[in-house]
């Protein structure tokens, strides 16, 4: 579907959609536990819907009772049965991997595929550990590629390092650790998102870190717990970019989680000028929540990479928007993961920028983007990528622009363009 944006300033109130990595997480370890679960705000988009789906072929009980809205009654680690048709996880790496995982602790056999972008996105790295731990999976190219076909059941714990800092990876490890005797051990060579670690915890299974390793007991009896997912920062990182380069712009953003291993963006928007002020603080279900207030603000240009780049990675095309409004020079490196997500996003969003008059240039592992822009505005698309639909959406507010394929962002944000209504005056 094509839509178009034209200028505005954005002010108002905003109450951000479920986190997608929680609510992906609270179905996928309540059907692992003991007891009934509610998830309230639960992300309704596409990605966890996959994941609804598949854990229902799994024998889970889960309904909608409501909108953002689950009950689901846990299963346990014994009591999952073989899915008797192949699981479909549409456009999400997330649902795919953990799955992965939790379907290599599960007697039986089971077969996973998507979408053609999920086709193309590296399974490898998760098959490798797996397979090490006793599981049997095969898939196209040498096991590395969707469809992936698992033999699962009777693991053996592993203490493993992983090659990228990646929690989709990190967390498939943790949950075959679940099925395996004895104590699984993750080792990152930078620190990734943690939400599974927490929600384990807060389960009852026995998990330690210290610093970028992880280990959990195998064998737990994981609790059931209700969770309310805290609004997710990924998608609050559109408006807090959009109100900070858009003059005379001021919005109230509800409810945003700030787990630290999340929240980069806020760093790096602050560092090159950005006014957001955090207010309200709180924790729900073991996460820091807070309320952000943003204004509009003079950009400069700034340089990252390391440790900031997993916990800003889903940001980067929306931050790179930001950078093209910034004074003088951003570079952007260590983020060549941001080639093996929904698209290439270093060069799709560079190749988008640039059309609406933006100077940038690829890097094998990141960009430059050299501002501040003269916004021509003209003719986007998405690549089917939900962050690059949204972005070129902010990009719109500053010069008019068309956009072709916006239906992915139902992938992650359901509402975008209702709320875009609301908010831009
Ligand atoms: C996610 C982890 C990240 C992120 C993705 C969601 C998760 O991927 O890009 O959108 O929920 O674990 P990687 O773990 O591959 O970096």
């Amino acid at each position: 579907m094509k839509r178009e944006v034209h200028p505005g300033r954005l002010r108002g109130k905003i109450s951000l959609p479920g986190d997608k990595s929680i609510s992906h997480r609270a179905l996928i370890l309540n059907a692992l536990a003991h007891g009934k679960a509610r998830i309230s705000n639960f992300l309704d988009g596409e990605d966890c819907l996959g994941t609804l789906r598949c854990l229902r072929q799994l024998g889970v009980s889960v309904e909608k009772i409501a909108p953002r809205a689950v009950i689901l009654e846990g299963r346990g680690l014994e009591k999952l049965k073989e899915p008797e048709d192949v699981l479909y996880v549409g456009n999400s790496g997330t649902t795919i991997r953990l799955l992965m995982g939790v379907l290599s602790g599960l007697p039986g056999s089971s077969v996973l595929t998507g979408d053609a972008s999920i086709l193309r996105r590296p399974m490898g790295r998760v098959a490798v550990p797996l397979q090490l731990m006793g599981a049997r999976i095969i898939g196209r190219k040498g096991g590395t590629l969707a469809p992936i076909a698992i033999q699962g059941g009777s693991l053996t714990s592993l203490r493993y390092e992983t090659p990228v800092a990646s929690a989709q990876l990190k967390s498939a490890i943790l949950l075959a650790g679940l099925f395996a005797e004895g104590i699984t051990e993750v080792i990152e060579p930078l620190q990734s998102r943690d939400h599974t670690e927490r929600m384990l915890r807060s389960m009852g299974a026995r998990l330690w870190t210290n610093g970028n390793l992880v280990a959990v007991e195998g064998r737990p009896r994981l609790q059931a717990q209700d969770i309310d997912v805290p609004g997710d920062i990924s998608s609050a990182a559109f408006w807090l970019v959009g109100a900070t380069i858009l003059p005379s712009s001021e919005l109230l953003l509800e409810n945003v989680g700030l787990n630290p291993t999340r929240s980069g963006i806020l760093d790096a928007l602050r560092e090159m000028g950005a006014k957001i002020e955090v207010s309200n603080p709180r924790s729900v279900c073991g996460e820091p929540v807070a309320d952000l207030l943003v204004e509009s603000a003079e950009l400069e240009g700034i340089s990252i990479g390391g440790e900031l780049i997993p916990r800003l990675i889903d940001e980067i095309p929306i931050l790179a928007l930001a950078a093209a409004c910034a004074r003088g020079r951003t570079i952007i490196r260590d983020a060549g993961e941001l080639r093996l997500k929904e698209s290439d996003r270093l060069e799709a969003t560079a190749t988008l920028l640039k059309r609406l008059g933006a100077k940038i240039e690829v890097m094998p592992d990141g960009l430059i983007i050299d501002g501040p822009t003269a916004w021509l505005g003209g003719n986007t698309e998405s690549f089917g990528d939900h962050r690059l639909a949204m972005t070129m959406a902010i990009a719109g507010l500053l010069a008019p622009v068309s956009i072709e394929g916006t239906e992915c962002t139902e992938t992650s944000y359901p509402g975008f363009w209702e709320t875009l209504e609301e908010v831009r005056k």
